[in-house]
């Protein structure tokens, strides 16, 4: 008999980071490489959890029994995990563009004679973690990560509250051998009434202990 709360379950996972096209050749990207939120996809599924990895463009292979849906934008990333629900839990691991261009050229963007600078006009995304918190079908549990400077746990602690999450996992972004691109990372997990240091441990080992705190946390079916 399987004994893990997990078995079973469904689990969507974003993952990586979104591109978001300036025209046919440019665009605006940043520097998550989708470890963690891979890590996390594959740690589920070898649980038993039915899980949908929605990825950004990366360059990793899809971890075993685990169902990948490959996006570019944060459009795209938006509607790909709403069309993964209903789930019983969400992760969003992906590092998702909060601007985008307001208009996308259709041809390359030309230097022109006497021109020293270029303004880009950029608008907001929408939070894809705050959509799936409040949406109808909302997951039992809802994670989110937060990328910190400063105060990383107050700051984390305010997406907590204001994204209505179950869990948020913050790292310090800015610091050498943590974070983006690297294979190893230190989160600091916050929850109602929980506050666990995760690590530094390397992303796929940082993804069990995670997942262990979000079985102990999902309700009894
Ligand atoms: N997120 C999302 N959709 C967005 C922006 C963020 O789903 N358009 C999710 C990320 O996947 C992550 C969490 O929100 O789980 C926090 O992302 P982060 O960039 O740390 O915070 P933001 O809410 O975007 O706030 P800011 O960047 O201004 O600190
Ligand atoms: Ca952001």
């Amino acid at each position: 008999m399987n004994t893990d709360g997990l078995a079973g379950r469904r689990v969507v996972v974003s993952a990586g980071p979104t591109f978001e096209d300036l025209d046919p050749v440019r665009f605006l990207g940043n520097r998550s490489s989708g470890k963690m939120g891979f890590a996390i996809a594959a740690a589920a599924a070898a649980r038993g959890a039915r899980t949908t990895l929605v990825a950004g463009p990366v360059a990793l292979g899809t971890p075993e029994g685990v169902e990948r849906v490959d996006v570019r934008s944060a459009a795209q990333m938006h509607s790909a995990v709403m069309a993964a629900l209903p789930a019983d839990i969400f992760i969003g691991a992906a590092a998702v563009a909060d601007f985008t261009p307001a208009t996308v050229a259709a041809e390359k963007i030309k230097k022109r004679p006497g021109e020293d600078g270029l303004v880009l006009q950029l608008v907001r995304t929408a939070d894809i973690l705050a959509d799936v918190a409040g949406s109808e079908a909302r997951p039992a549990l809802v994670v989110g990560f937060a990328a910190e400077t400063g105060d990383v746990e107050a700051n984390a602690r305010a997406k907590l509250e204001g994204k209505r999450l179950d869990l948020v996992c913050a790292n310090r972004v800015g610091v050498e051998g943590s974070g983006f691109e690297s294979d190893d990372n230190a989160l600091l997990v916050l929850g109602h009434g929980l506050r666990v240091e995760l690590g530094p441990a390397s992303k796929t080992d940082l993804a069990v202990a995670l997942l262990d705190i979000v079985a102990q946390r999902l309700p009894a079916r």
